[in-house]
């Protein structure tokens, strides 16, 4: 999300909370490309069954069975309830984290140098200011401590993004940062020995509703700085489905997410 000024980021985190809480149920069997990425990033860090490691922006929790390989206890954060809820419910307790916390990760009730292992996947997206995320990250990790962040960058959903230009001027999708600008914000944390790379995850769709329909079931259909919800009615949906069917192949429509992976150490001393 692109920098907004602190009254519209207030806003918009309130929406960001309550959209993601009510999709805390459809969000696991829409989130084909969140499963892919995070197991992409997990598999950056060390399976050595040591340390606290901290899931931050959790989500309903999918991923937890899996860390028993990379931790040997974990804390649950995400800015939602419902979602943090739905992640406590794991059947097994062997799956369930130390912990599950309700905060902004922007501002985290953590104590200094309490982590070992940050994890965090398609969450810094949805957060105003990026820069305040690798500060408090920055804070907690200790020393010896290893990160891995994803986060979707300009370029994310541009064919939707460019049907939408084509019908009328209004902001209908995110303005995503670009990967220089996130880079930028990780930089000046410079006792973390980091590394970037951007990858582009395709997906493929039958329709344009079908796309719209798995962005409403994720909890991702927040716009930060949208006046009107603008889609209204059979004949917009018509126009843009027409808009859009330009970029369709023999896989259906495409849309493209362009993911950030950035992983980074701390030295042991
Ligand atoms: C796309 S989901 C990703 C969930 C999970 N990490 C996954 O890979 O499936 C984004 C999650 O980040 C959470 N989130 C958004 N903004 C946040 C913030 N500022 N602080 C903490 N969590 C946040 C949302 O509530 C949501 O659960």
């Amino acid at each position: 999300m692109t920098a907004v000024s602190a009254e519209t980021a207030e806003g918009f985190i309130r929406q960001v909370a309550h959209s993601f809480g009510k999709a805390c149920d459809s969000y696991l069997p829409a989130a084909r490309l969140q499963q892919q990425v995070a197991l992409d990033a997990l598999a950056l860090l060390p399976a050595d069954k040591q340390g606290h490691l901290l899931d931050l922006g959790c989500g309903p929790g999918w991923i937890h069975p899996r860390f028993a390989s990379y931790c040997s206890q974990f804390t649950a954060a995400d800015l939602s309830a419902g979602m943090l809820a739905k992640a406590a419910s794991q059947p097994l307790a062997t799956h369930l984290a130390t912990n599950y916390v309700q905060a902004d990760a922007q501002q985290l009730p953590l104590p200094a140098h309490s982590v070992d292992k940050l994890f965090s996947s398609l969450m810094l997206q949805w957060c105003a200011k990026p820069a305040a995320v690798f500060a408090e990250i920055d804070r907690i990790l200790a020393p010896g401590g290893r990160v891995v962040l994803t986060t979707l960058v300009d370029g994310t959903l541009a064919e939707l993004k460019q049907a939408f230009a084509s019908l009328d001027q209004q902001q209908h999708v995110n303005r995503f940062l670009h990967a220089a600008e996130v880079i930028a914000a990780a930089k000046p944390v410079s006792s973390i020995r980091w590394q970037f790379e951007q990858r582009c995850y395709p997906l493929f769709y039958p329709d344009v509703i079908s796309l719209a329909r798995e962005l409403k079931a994720l909890g991702a259909n927040q716009v930060a700085g949208r006046q009107s919800r603008g889609l209204t009615g059979k004949g917009y949906w018509h126009n843009l489905a027409g808009a859009y069917d330009i970029h369709r192949s023999t896989l259906g429509l495409p849309a493209s997410y362009q993911v950030l992976i950035i992983s980074g150490y701390r030295d042991a001393n």
